[in-house]
């Protein structure tokens, strides 16, 4: 099967789509991006993304290239050419083309991209024993709510964790606090029973996982507090996780050379994982 890509309004082979060499997102990172799984026929959580990408479109003061509606329309429409029940469904919206100027103008043309990419979903093992992350400095900027494609500091962070071996890292920031990781949200069961997690500030992107997480343990009664913690914290937690698109929620058994309470996957963990893949069963399949 070949991949097909959406530029602009149409629909061409992937391997060749092309936009131009004065498209703001190349010249500048000028633009925005989401990436919305296919899981098993479902698309996961479609509309809040879509609403997080409107909400980091308006930071960023670039129009809307189309409507809500418009932009569903071409996702199931890019669905349909691939046949595939997964994978991850990847948008970017730019500012437009125009001669290279630092200065932009509400007159530029916004340009939609989207295809499909292959997902990795973690494997059985991983979310039965849980996974590694390491630690490292948070490089970012103070923007880190807006979803944008400008992600040298996560490529950078996260090709170190890849070489050490480890599914991820926790950026620690300046004031000693663990953000998130860099493509992930990141939490901790405190010995108290408690789900601790950054608050969705400027420092961290507000995952729609993250969103989940929360509403489900509110739902389910689970004490939780959005309040930064510290690796010092993480010693004396008792359960770690992290949460993205692909991974959905995931349990962390050891961060840097730290063993996470026993070292086996901790109730809460499970309890969340069951009740977030149970919601996303209940999504009427696309495909
Ligand atoms: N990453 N934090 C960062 C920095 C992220 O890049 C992501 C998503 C998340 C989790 O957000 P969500 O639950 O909405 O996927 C948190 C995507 C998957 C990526 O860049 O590929």
């Amino acid at each position: 099967m070949s991949r097909v890509a959406c530029v602009k309004n149409q629909f061409v082979p992937l391997r060749g789509a092309q936009v131009s060499m004065l498209d703001r997102g190349y010249q500048f990172a000028d633009g925005i991006y989401e990436v919305v799984t296919l899981w098993n026929g479902r698309l996961v959580d479609e509309s809040p993304h879509l609403a997080r990408m409107e909400r980091s479109l308006a930071a960023l003061e670039i129009p809307m290239p189309m409507s809500v509606r418009a932009i569903q329309i071409r996702i199931r429409e890019l669905l349909r050419r691939h046949r595939l029940k997964n994978g991850l469904v990847y948008i970017q919206i730019t500012r437009g083309e125009a001669m290279r100027n630092h200065l932009f103008t509400g007159e530029m043309t916004p340009i939609f991209t989207m295809c499909l990419l292959p997902a990795r979903f973690p494997t059985s093992q991983e979310k039965s024993e849980g996974v590694r992350v390491i630690t490292a400095p948070d490089q970012r900027w103070a923007r880190c709510d807006i979803k944008s494609i400008a992600l040298l500091p996560n490529m950078l962070t996260r090709m170190a964790s890849y070489r050490a071996g480890a599914k991820e890292a926790w950026q620690i920031n300046a004031q000693g606090n663990i953000t998130e990781g860099s493509l992930s949200n990141a939490y901790i069961v405190r010995a108290d029973g408690v789900i601790q997690t950054h608050p969705a500030d400027r420092s961290i992107l507000g995952g729609i996982r993250r969103e989940m997480v929360l509403k489900l343990a509110k739902q389910h009664g689970m004490a939780l507090i959005e309040k930064p913690f510290t690796l010092d914290d993480v010693k004396r937690a008792t359960e770690a996780f992290m949460s993205s698109a692909s991974s959905f929620v995931l349990p962390i058994t050891t961060v840097d050379d730290i063993t996470i309470g026993n070292g086996a996957v901790g109730h809460v963990t499970e309890k969340l994982m069951t009740l977030y893949e149970a919601q996303v069963l209940a999504i009427p399949r696309v495909m």
